[in-house]
């Protein structure tokens, strides 16, 4: 079956006026199926040019060729249109309103004992001490005896410790980062300079003042000709770090079976007299059990704990604030991401 040459200009007209109808790129490939796909009334008129007689053939075929090309290009220009138009609505449809508010995302930070604990690092690095450390659960013997501090001795009673079971393994959670001291004395020759911060227990309520889980720094110098000397001005220069240029120290006798003489160590700031730790120089007993030659050598040693220094210098009441772990008062050190 043959069609017409009007026919070809109806379907022509028809497949024109879907084309400009088509309001959308999805509507338009419809379009395109019924006026140019291969059952559309142009494309049957191709398929009947090979039954035409070759006079007629070459006549009829340039007919349907126009007609072809003018519905292809009047198609290629509405999808153009209709794609230019898409993309104009996308921009406005798709537009990021950069002045709305964002979800906050919120950074970790460092406790403040962290950010403590590394400043003094920091600290006594600069004065070419190391930094030591020793492990939590601790033998009894060199948390107590290897400092002097036999079975029998008060001070084992004064400080609460959690002993732990199995009994006769005879450990403890260490009551002071003292042990440390024994540690690196006993791994390595002097001259020795380190600090030691780290967490120590004692069977204690959590209150304003007091936590079982605590910390500490320790310092520990054995070098030739040390002196009393030598820890005072260590200290005053620990206090000035921590508490201000104008931090005074002073140096009160006390008693620790691990130094001989022994001393607590106040500061004064804001006011008034702070007690902030212990310290002494290194008793010959302590360094005879690590085999270091006491003719040659000497030491001192202090301790103090971190809360407190905290608590002193932020003017922080209440410990509970410090083993909490409210972001809101961590955050109020900053991040500490140094
Ligand atoms: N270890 C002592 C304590 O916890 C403190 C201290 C350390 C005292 C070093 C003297 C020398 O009480």
């Amino acid at each position: 079956m043959s069609i017409s040459a009007a026919d070809l200009k109806q379907a022509v007209a028809n497949a024109l006026a879907a084309i400009s109808a088509a309001s959308d790129l999805d509507l338009i490939k419809s379009v395109k199926i019924e006026h140019l796909g291969d059952k559309s009334p142009l494309s049957k008129a191709s398929q009947n040019l090979g039954k035409l007689e070759p006079a007629e053939r070459a006549e009829f075929g340039k007919i349907v060729g126009t007609a072809k090309s003018e519905v292809a290009s009047a198609f290629d220009l509405r999808v153009a249109e209709l794609e230019s138009e898409r993309d104009a609505r996308v921009l406005i449809e798709e537009r990021v309103d950069v002045t709305l508010p964002s979800s906050k995302i919120h950074k970790g930070g460092l406790h403040p004992l962290t950010i403590l604990t590394n400043e003094i690092s920091d600290l006594f690095l600069g004065l070419g001490y190391r930094v030591a450390e020793g492990p939590e659960l601790e033998s009894e013997w060199l948390n107590f005896d290897a400092l002097n501090i036999p079975a029998d001795h008060p001070a084992r009673t004064m400080q609460d410790t959690f002993f732990v079971e199995p009994l006769d393994a005879r450990l403890v959670l260490r009551t002071h980062t003292s042990p440390v001291q024994i540690r690196t004395m006993l791994e390595n020759e002097p001259p020795i300079y380190i600090i030691c911060p780290g967490r120590t227990y004692r069977a204690d309520e959590l209150d304003a003042t007091h936590t079982p889980v605590f910390s500490q720094v320790e310092g520990l110098v054995i070098d030739r000709g040390i002196t009393m000397a030598d820890l005072k001005g260590t200290l005053d220069y620990f206090a000035k770090a921590m508490f201000g240029p104008d931090v005074k120290t002073r140096l009160r006798p006390s008693f620790f079976p691990f130094t001989e003489p022994s001393a607590e160590v106040d500061f004064f700031f804001n006011g008034r007299w702070v007690e902030w730790g212990g310290c002494g120089m290194v008793n010959p007993k302590v360094l005879e059990v690590c085999g270091i030659d006491t003719k040659e050598f000497s030491g001192f040693a202090f301790g103090m704990g971190l809360e407190r220094t905290l608590m002193v210098r932020h003017g922080i009441t209440d410990m509970h604030d410090i083993v909490e772990g409210d972001i809101r008062f961590t955050q109020s050190f900053g991040l500490g991401n140094r």
